[in-house]
């Protein structure tokens, strides 16, 4: 908060046993990034670390932090998004088949993959148009 910014990595299939672990304890006991064997990389734009292993990261500019009850929402200017060249398609996006993301089930507690595309967005729906 004082730094006025983030990075948010995209956890990866490969680095779910990192990515669980950096969640369940906090940089304030332990240098969660050492056990972890995650690399710190320090950011060029913004005042924030990022773990080199993961293969996708938002570089954010933190502009609002809403108290909610409970929670805190940090609200932040992505101003940039670095993705592992291997990540990479064809077309030189990011390819959410090749970063393989973990996708979290709050219900039950479990990470799971990213299945195959079902479907063209603002296309599939045009059918009702
Ligand atoms: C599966 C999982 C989901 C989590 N979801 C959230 C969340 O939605 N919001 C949150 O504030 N913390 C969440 N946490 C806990 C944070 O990751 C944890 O508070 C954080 O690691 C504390 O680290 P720090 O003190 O170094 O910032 C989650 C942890 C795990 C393992």
């Amino acid at each position: 908060v004082a730094r006025k910014a983030f990075t948010v990595g995209i956890a990866c299939e490969g680095k779910m046993k990192e990515a669980d672990y950096v969640g369940i304890v906090s940089g304030r006991d332990v240098d969660k990034f050492a056990v972890a064997g995650l690399t710190p990389i320090k950011s060029e734009l913004v005042d924030a670390p990022y773990a080199h292993e993961f293969p996708m990261v938002l570089e954010c500019r933190l502009l609002h932090t809403l108290e909610l009850g409970i929670h805190t929402q940090f609200i932040g200017e992505i101003v940039d998004v670095k993705v592992d060249q291997s990540a990479l398609g064809e077309d030189g996006l990011p390819d959410i088949l090749k970063i393989k993301p973990l996708v979290y089930d709050t219900a039950h507690k479990g990470y799971h993959a990213v299945g195959p595309l079902l479907g063209k967005a603002f296309s599939v729906g045009k059918e009702w148009l």
